[in-house]
């Protein structure tokens, strides 16, 4: 018989993403709407391991949801990958008498979910990282407002690049996915996309392509470089020795990661923050909430770790093809 949840516990985990706090929100909201106590563990689990953990009222989450960043904090936690760092983890739950814990993070975070899950906590993950590298939901929070936030500073580079003439290279984040390139280099027009998932770029082509772009009069030339692919600087230096145009790269770096969420971003964390809690009271455990052909739903943490997602061929040859 599934074991009665009476208390549960929210943490975010791994790097932080917009919309966060909208997760939380709706974590904490909808559990105590449905008779639940709530506690918010702060900085992911090292703040578990360090016993930081507080109980939340409906006040404790008033005018967040517009924030970007996650008001619990957030951390990287190497005692936690340890098996005593887990038992410890498990323990400390059921001295607080937690008996689940929703748990908004990404891949790395699942596999810590995973683990309390083993020694009888109650664990559902959300997918929260603007990477978009999650493979079995098509949606992660944070990801709408990094590629927005993104594009909105690749369009400003793009003006001063073609008043002076030269070769931008912008790398954006993505660890080793290249979803945020894919969308900000059709959203940007770039000339050129360059994904880790399609690492067949060749130089000397691109190289190519920016001389004779040049002869036909074209005054800018945008290549949006994929964190996963790196190397921006070097690269700049060597488009400008091979072409003779100037050419700048800009690495965007952390404020993708910032800003206050989008509407979709808000929206689609509160209802997987809300499915969550619902997943816990209906004796869940070991799950992770999707956002898959339209539905909200929860896959095996496991089976979830081994799916494989991958750019679809189709959407990156009409990004190059623009
Ligand atoms: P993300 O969740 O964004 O993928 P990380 O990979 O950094 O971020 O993972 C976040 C945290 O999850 C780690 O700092 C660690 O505490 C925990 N974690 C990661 N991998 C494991 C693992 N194999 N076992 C237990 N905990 C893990
Ligand atoms: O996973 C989100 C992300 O921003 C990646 O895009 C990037 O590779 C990484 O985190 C950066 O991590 P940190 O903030 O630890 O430098």
């Amino acid at each position: 018989m599934a074991k009665e949840i009476k208390t549960i516990g929210v943490l975010t985990s791994g790097g932080d993403a917009p919309g966060m706090n909208a997760a939380v929100r709706s974590v904490v909201r909808t559990g105590l709407a449905r008779g639940l106590k709530v506690k918010g563990i702060m900085r992911g689990y090292h703040g578990l391991l360090n016993e930081e953990i507080k109980d939340m009222v409906a006040r404790d989450v008033s005018d967040i949801i517009q924030k970007g960043g996650t008001i619990l904090g957030t951390a990287r936690c190497m005692e936690f990958t340890t098996a005593e760092g887990q038992e410890k983890g498990a323990e400390i739950c059921k001295k607080h008498g937690i008996d689940g814990i929703v748990v908004i993070g990404g891949d790395g975070s699942y596999r810590g979910a995973q683990k309390l899950a083993r020694l009888g906590i109650n664990t559902i993950g959300v997918p929260g990282t603007i990477d978009l590298d999650i493979s079995c939901t098509d949606y992660t929070i944070g990801f709408d407002t990094a590629i927005n936030t993104a594009m909105e500073a690749i369009d400003k580079v793009k003006d001063t690049s073609s008043s002076h003439e030269r070769c931008s290279i912008i790398e954006v984040m993505g660890r080793n996915a290249g979803y945020i390139a894919l969308w900000c280099g059709v959203a940007n027009g770039a000339e050129d996309i360059l994904l880790p998932e399609n690492y067949d770029y060749d130089e000397q082509k691109i190289i190519n392509n920016i001389i004779r772009n040049r002869k036909k009069g074209k005054k800018h030339h945008l290549i949006i470089n994929a964190e996963g692919i790196g190397h921006s600087t070097s690269m700049a230096r060597r488009i400008e020795a091979a072409t003779g145009i100037e050419t700048r790269a800009t690495i965007l770096g952390h404020m993708q990661r910032g800003g206050n969420p989008t509407c979709k971003d808000r929206y689609y964390a509160s209802m997987m923050g809300a499915c969550a809690v619902d997943a816990l009271l209906a004796g869940k455990s070991n799950r992770v909430i999707a956002y898959k052909h339209g539905e909200f739903i929860d896959y095996d943490i496991e089976e979830a770790l081994n799916m494989k997602k991958t750019i679809d061929p189709y959407q990156y040859e009409i990004a190059r093809l623009l």
